[in-house]
């Protein structure tokens, strides 16, 4: 069976989390596509290449989590050609046989706009720096400040921006606990798996 999930919206307001449950849930893949920017831009260097040339092992390095490497992300996450150059390994991964999750930003949109299921997951800005702060610490105010300036650089770039697919159920998480959210989700990935037999 091929039936992708995709898992959009900004930054902090649960797409990893729910992403992972649905997955566990119905025994699909899944894949945080943060990471492929986190890890282009922790490598240095020149990104087009670094995102040509982006192995296993850069993806697992400790650093990726950082507020510092969301920011290094959403920097050269703006460049069309690193884009370009990480297209085939996601839309392979979301084809793949036995079902995938793919949670980022474009994922609905221009990775896999043929998704069996396309959510947007969002929440406040106030209440996605507060997750934030609450797993990464520091100056709660200066966590804000970077969420806000991540979500407009991604949301306003030129290729492809963050915003819901048309066809995308929209779940606000602001005012839903962590259980609440997973459960709509799955609750909309089985309505449609239903449809598919
Ligand atoms: O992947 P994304 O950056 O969108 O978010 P996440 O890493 O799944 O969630 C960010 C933090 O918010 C985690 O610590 C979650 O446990 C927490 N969270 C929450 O408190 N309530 C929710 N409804 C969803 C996530
Ligand atoms: O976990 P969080 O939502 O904070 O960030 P992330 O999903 O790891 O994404 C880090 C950055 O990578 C985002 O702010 C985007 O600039 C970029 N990104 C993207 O452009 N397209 C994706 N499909 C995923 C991430």
């Amino acid at each position: 069976m091929i039936f992708t999930v995709a898992i959009d919206g900004p930054a902090a307001a649960g797409k990893g989390t729910i992403s992972r449950a649905v997955a566990r849930h119905f025994g699909f893949a899944h894949l945080d596509t943060g990471l492929l920017y986190r890890a282009v831009g922790a490598k240095g260097g020149d990104p087009v290449r670094a995102a040509q040339t982006l192995s296993e092992a850069d993806l697992t390095r400790g650093d990726l989590r950082t507020l510092e490497a969301g920011q290094a992300a959403s920097q050269v996450a703006v460049i069309p050609e690193v884009r370009a150059a990480l297209v085939d390994f996601q839309r392979r991964f979301a084809r793949r046989e036995g079902g995938a999750v793919l949670d980022g930003r474009d994922i609905g949109t221009v990775i896999c706009p043929e998704a069996e299921v396309k959510l947007f997951v969002t929440a406040s800005a106030e209440v996605r720096a507060h997750r934030r702060w609450l797993e990464v610490g520091g100056d709660e105010a200066e966590v804000l400040a970077q969420v806000i300036e991540r979500d407009k650089r991604d949301a306003e770039r030129l290729v492809a921006p963050m915003k819901p697919a048309a066809d995308a159920v929209v779940l606000d998480t602001s005012e839903m606990t962590i259980e609440s959210a997973v459960a709509a989700a799955k609750a909309v990935v089985d309505t449609r798996l239903s449809a598919e037999v």
